[in-house]
Protein backbone atom coordinates (compact mmCIF):
# COMPACT_ATOMS: atom_id res chain seq x y z
CA UNK A 1 0.00 0.00 0.00
CA UNK A 2 0.81 3.75 -0.79
CA UNK A 3 0.13 6.26 1.31
CA UNK A 4 1.39 8.98 -0.84
CA UNK A 5 0.52 9.46 -3.88
CA UNK A 6 2.07 12.00 -6.98
CA UNK A 7 1.83 12.93 -10.35
CA UNK A 8 2.54 15.16 -13.11
CA UNK A 9 2.61 15.47 -17.08
CA UNK A 10 6.24 13.52 -16.98
CA UNK A 11 9.65 14.32 -15.29
CA UNK A 12 8.60 17.51 -14.08
CA UNK A 13 7.49 16.41 -10.67
CA UNK A 14 10.24 14.10 -10.02
CA UNK A 15 11.65 17.71 -8.90
CA UNK A 16 9.64 17.58 -6.43
CA UNK A 17 9.87 13.98 -5.36
CA UNK A 18 13.32 14.70 -4.46
CA UNK A 19 12.20 17.33 -1.86
CA UNK A 20 9.67 14.72 -0.44
CA UNK A 21 12.31 12.07 -0.53
CA UNK A 22 14.42 14.48 2.01
CA UNK A 23 11.35 15.34 3.98
CA UNK A 24 9.70 12.37 4.05
CA UNK A 25 11.88 9.62 4.04
CA UNK A 26 10.49 6.67 5.75
CA UNK A 27 6.75 6.45 3.65
CA UNK A 28 5.52 4.26 0.68
CA UNK A 29 5.20 6.59 -2.14
CA UNK A 30 3.60 5.88 -5.94
CA UNK A 31 4.32 8.63 -8.71
CA UNK A 32 2.22 8.86 -11.97
CA UNK A 33 4.76 9.68 -14.59
CA UNK A 34 1.72 10.93 -17.01
CA UNK A 35 4.49 11.54 -20.13
CA UNK A 36 2.03 10.34 -22.90
CA UNK A 37 -0.41 13.39 -21.90
CA UNK A 38 1.94 16.01 -22.14
CA UNK A 39 1.75 19.29 -21.99
CA UNK A 40 -0.44 19.97 -19.81
CA UNK A 41 -0.39 23.27 -20.12
CA UNK A 42 -2.27 23.42 -23.72
CA UNK A 43 -5.16 21.36 -22.74
CA UNK A 44 -8.79 22.87 -22.03
CA UNK A 45 -10.01 22.69 -18.58
CA UNK A 46 -11.87 19.81 -19.70
CA UNK A 47 -9.35 18.06 -20.93
CA UNK A 48 -7.14 18.43 -18.37
CA UNK A 49 -10.14 17.47 -15.95
CA UNK A 50 -10.61 14.07 -17.33
CA UNK A 51 -6.91 13.45 -17.47
CA UNK A 52 -6.42 14.41 -13.37
CA UNK A 53 -9.10 13.02 -12.30
CA UNK A 54 -8.46 9.66 -13.66
CA UNK A 55 -4.91 9.73 -12.12
CA UNK A 56 -6.81 10.60 -9.09
CA UNK A 57 -8.70 7.30 -9.03
CA UNK A 58 -6.15 5.55 -9.99
CA UNK A 59 -3.84 6.51 -7.10
CA UNK A 60 -6.96 6.48 -4.76
CA UNK A 61 -7.08 2.70 -5.96
CA UNK A 62 -3.61 1.93 -4.30
CA UNK A 63 -4.81 3.22 -0.92
CA UNK A 64 -3.18 7.00 -1.36
CA UNK A 65 -4.46 9.23 1.83
CA UNK A 66 -2.52 12.11 0.47
CA UNK A 67 -1.79 13.50 -3.17
CA UNK A 68 0.97 15.66 -4.41
CA UNK A 69 -0.35 17.61 -7.48
CA UNK A 70 3.34 17.85 -8.45
CA UNK A 71 2.77 20.28 -11.19
CA UNK A 72 1.55 23.99 -11.24
CA UNK A 73 -0.76 23.88 -13.71
CA UNK A 74 -2.72 21.55 -13.15
CA UNK A 75 -2.53 22.60 -9.10
CA UNK A 76 -3.84 26.15 -10.79
CA UNK A 77 -6.89 24.72 -12.83
CA UNK A 78 -7.40 21.80 -10.96
CA UNK A 79 -7.07 21.76 -7.50
CA UNK A 80 -10.34 23.13 -6.47
CA UNK A 81 -12.52 20.92 -7.97
CA UNK A 82 -10.31 18.27 -6.94
CA UNK A 83 -10.94 18.72 -3.42
CA UNK A 84 -14.38 19.08 -3.60
CA UNK A 85 -15.08 16.23 -5.40
CA UNK A 86 -12.79 14.18 -3.36
CA UNK A 87 -12.70 14.99 0.27
CA UNK A 88 -11.34 11.95 1.61
CA UNK A 89 -7.90 13.12 0.10
CA UNK A 90 -5.64 15.57 1.73
CA UNK A 91 -4.25 17.44 -1.57
CA UNK A 92 -1.22 19.61 -1.82
CA UNK A 93 -0.65 21.89 -4.70
CA UNK A 94 2.24 23.57 -6.41
CA UNK A 95 1.72 26.83 -7.28
CA UNK A 96 4.40 29.33 -8.33
CA UNK A 97 6.30 30.48 -5.64
CA UNK A 98 5.72 34.45 -5.99
CA UNK A 99 5.33 34.72 -2.28
CA UNK A 100 8.68 33.41 -2.19
CA UNK A 101 10.26 35.89 -4.19
CA UNK A 102 8.67 38.80 -3.20
CA UNK A 103 9.11 37.82 0.75
CA UNK A 104 12.86 38.02 -0.55
CA UNK A 105 12.49 41.89 -1.47
CA UNK A 106 13.04 40.91 -4.87
CA UNK A 107 11.94 44.01 -6.98
CA UNK A 108 12.23 42.46 -10.71
CA UNK A 109 10.49 39.21 -10.91
CA UNK A 110 9.87 36.96 -13.61
CA UNK A 111 7.21 34.38 -13.69
CA UNK A 112 7.82 31.44 -15.90
CA UNK A 113 4.63 29.07 -16.62
CA UNK A 114 2.88 27.12 -19.10
CA UNK A 115 -0.08 29.28 -20.85
CA UNK A 116 -2.48 27.43 -18.76
CA UNK A 117 -0.78 28.53 -15.23
CA UNK A 118 -0.71 31.48 -16.50
CA UNK A 119 -3.76 32.04 -17.87
CA UNK A 120 -5.68 30.75 -14.43
CA UNK A 121 -7.26 32.85 -12.38
CA UNK A 122 -5.67 31.51 -9.31
CA UNK A 123 -2.12 32.67 -11.19
CA UNK A 124 -3.71 36.04 -10.82
CA UNK A 125 -5.24 36.25 -7.33
CA UNK A 126 -1.39 35.05 -6.62
CA UNK A 127 0.18 37.85 -8.32
CA UNK A 128 -2.29 40.36 -6.79
CA UNK A 129 -2.01 39.25 -3.13
CA UNK A 130 1.87 39.27 -3.00
CA UNK A 131 2.57 42.23 -5.12
CA UNK A 132 3.19 45.87 -3.82
CA UNK A 133 5.87 47.82 -5.42
CA UNK A 134 7.34 44.85 -7.56
CA UNK A 135 7.47 44.85 -11.62
CA UNK A 136 6.13 40.76 -12.19
CA UNK A 137 6.78 39.51 -15.64
CA UNK A 138 4.53 36.63 -16.91
CA UNK A 139 5.77 34.33 -19.75
CA UNK A 140 3.32 32.21 -20.90
CA UNK A 141 6.28 29.58 -22.01
CA UNK A 142 4.59 27.54 -24.80
CA UNK A 143 6.03 24.54 -25.88
CA UNK A 144 8.99 24.71 -23.34
CA UNK A 145 7.84 21.54 -20.88
CA UNK A 146 7.14 19.49 -23.69
CA UNK A 147 11.06 20.28 -24.95
CA UNK A 148 12.13 20.01 -21.73
CA UNK A 149 9.80 16.13 -21.22
CA UNK A 150 11.69 15.11 -24.99
CA UNK A 151 14.77 16.50 -23.98
CA UNK A 152 14.78 18.34 -26.89
CA UNK A 153 18.01 20.97 -26.42
CA UNK A 154 17.70 22.70 -29.64
CA UNK A 155 14.00 23.67 -28.67
CA UNK A 156 14.71 24.60 -25.05
CA UNK A 157 17.41 27.55 -25.84
CA UNK A 158 15.86 28.44 -28.86
CA UNK A 159 12.65 29.47 -27.18
CA UNK A 160 14.25 31.05 -23.86
CA UNK A 161 15.76 33.49 -25.97
CA UNK A 162 12.35 34.25 -27.66
CA UNK A 163 11.11 34.34 -24.25
CA UNK A 164 13.50 36.10 -22.39
CA UNK A 165 15.90 37.80 -24.78
CA UNK A 166 14.01 41.41 -24.23
CA UNK A 167 14.26 41.01 -20.38
CA UNK A 168 17.78 41.35 -20.47
CA UNK A 169 18.42 45.22 -19.81
CA UNK A 170 15.31 45.32 -17.01
CA UNK A 171 17.40 44.49 -14.36
CA UNK A 172 16.02 41.27 -13.63
CA UNK A 173 17.11 40.05 -9.99
CA UNK A 174 14.93 36.58 -9.82
CA UNK A 175 13.17 34.45 -12.10
CA UNK A 176 10.19 32.01 -10.40
CA UNK A 177 10.06 28.54 -11.90
CA UNK A 178 6.12 28.10 -12.32
CA UNK A 179 6.36 25.13 -13.57
CA UNK A 180 7.74 21.70 -12.04
CA UNK A 181 9.52 20.88 -15.42
CA UNK A 182 12.03 24.05 -15.35
CA UNK A 183 14.01 23.11 -12.67
CA UNK A 184 16.19 21.12 -15.25
CA UNK A 185 16.88 24.53 -17.35
CA UNK A 186 18.11 26.29 -14.31
CA UNK A 187 21.62 26.47 -16.17
CA UNK A 188 20.17 27.70 -19.43
CA UNK A 189 17.96 30.87 -17.76
CA UNK A 190 21.19 31.48 -16.19
CA UNK A 191 22.97 31.63 -18.90
CA UNK A 192 20.88 34.30 -20.52
CA UNK A 193 20.05 36.59 -17.61
CA UNK A 194 23.32 36.50 -15.82
CA UNK A 195 23.62 36.45 -12.12
CA UNK A 196 20.04 35.91 -10.77
CA UNK A 197 18.18 34.17 -8.57
CA UNK A 198 16.09 31.25 -9.59
CA UNK A 199 12.96 29.94 -7.18
CA UNK A 200 10.90 27.40 -6.72
CA UNK A 201 8.22 26.00 -4.80
CA UNK A 202 9.73 22.17 -4.01
CA UNK A 203 10.40 22.56 -0.75
CA UNK A 204 7.22 24.54 0.72
CA UNK A 205 5.25 21.68 -1.12
CA UNK A 206 7.74 19.04 0.63
CA UNK A 207 6.33 20.79 4.28
CA UNK A 208 3.07 21.35 3.51
CA UNK A 209 2.96 17.53 2.70
CA UNK A 210 4.59 16.65 5.95
CA UNK A 211 2.81 19.42 8.25
CA UNK A 212 -0.97 17.34 6.53
CA UNK A 213 0.26 13.97 7.48
CA UNK A 214 1.19 15.24 11.16
CA UNK A 215 -2.23 16.83 11.55
CA UNK A 216 -4.07 13.92 10.57
CA UNK A 217 -1.78 11.40 12.41
CA UNK A 218 -0.67 9.59 9.23
CA UNK A 219 2.99 10.10 9.80
CA UNK A 220 4.07 6.86 10.83
CA UNK A 221 6.56 5.15 8.49
CA UNK A 222 9.45 3.69 10.35
CA UNK A 223 11.29 2.00 7.60
CA UNK A 224 13.28 3.54 4.55
CA UNK A 225 10.15 4.33 2.16
CA UNK A 226 9.68 2.54 -1.16
CA UNK A 227 9.00 4.58 -4.14
CA UNK A 228 7.16 3.24 -7.57
CA UNK A 229 7.28 5.58 -10.62
CA UNK A 230 4.52 4.26 -13.33
CA UNK A 231 5.37 5.55 -16.40
CA UNK A 232 2.61 6.14 -18.69
N1 LIG B 1 5.10 20.30 -15.03
C1 LIG B 1 3.83 20.93 -15.20
C2 LIG B 1 3.70 22.23 -14.47
O1 LIG B 1 4.27 22.37 -13.41
C3 LIG B 1 3.13 20.83 -16.52
C4 LIG B 1 3.89 21.01 -17.78
C5 LIG B 1 3.03 20.69 -18.95
O2 LIG B 1 2.71 19.51 -19.13
O3 LIG B 1 2.60 21.61 -19.66
O4 LIG B 1 2.99 23.11 -14.88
Amino acid sequence: MYKIGMFDSGIGGLNVLEEIKKLIPNENIIYYQDSSNNPYGEKTDEELWTIVSNIVEYLIDKGVKEIIVACNTATTRCIKRLREEYPEIIFIGTEPAIKVATDNNYKNIILLGTPGTINSDRLHELVNCNQSDENIYLIECSGLANAIENHDNDTINSLLHNYLDEYKDKNIDSVVLGCTHYGYIKDQILNILGNIKLIDGNLGVAKQAKRMLEENNLLDGTEEGKIEIVER
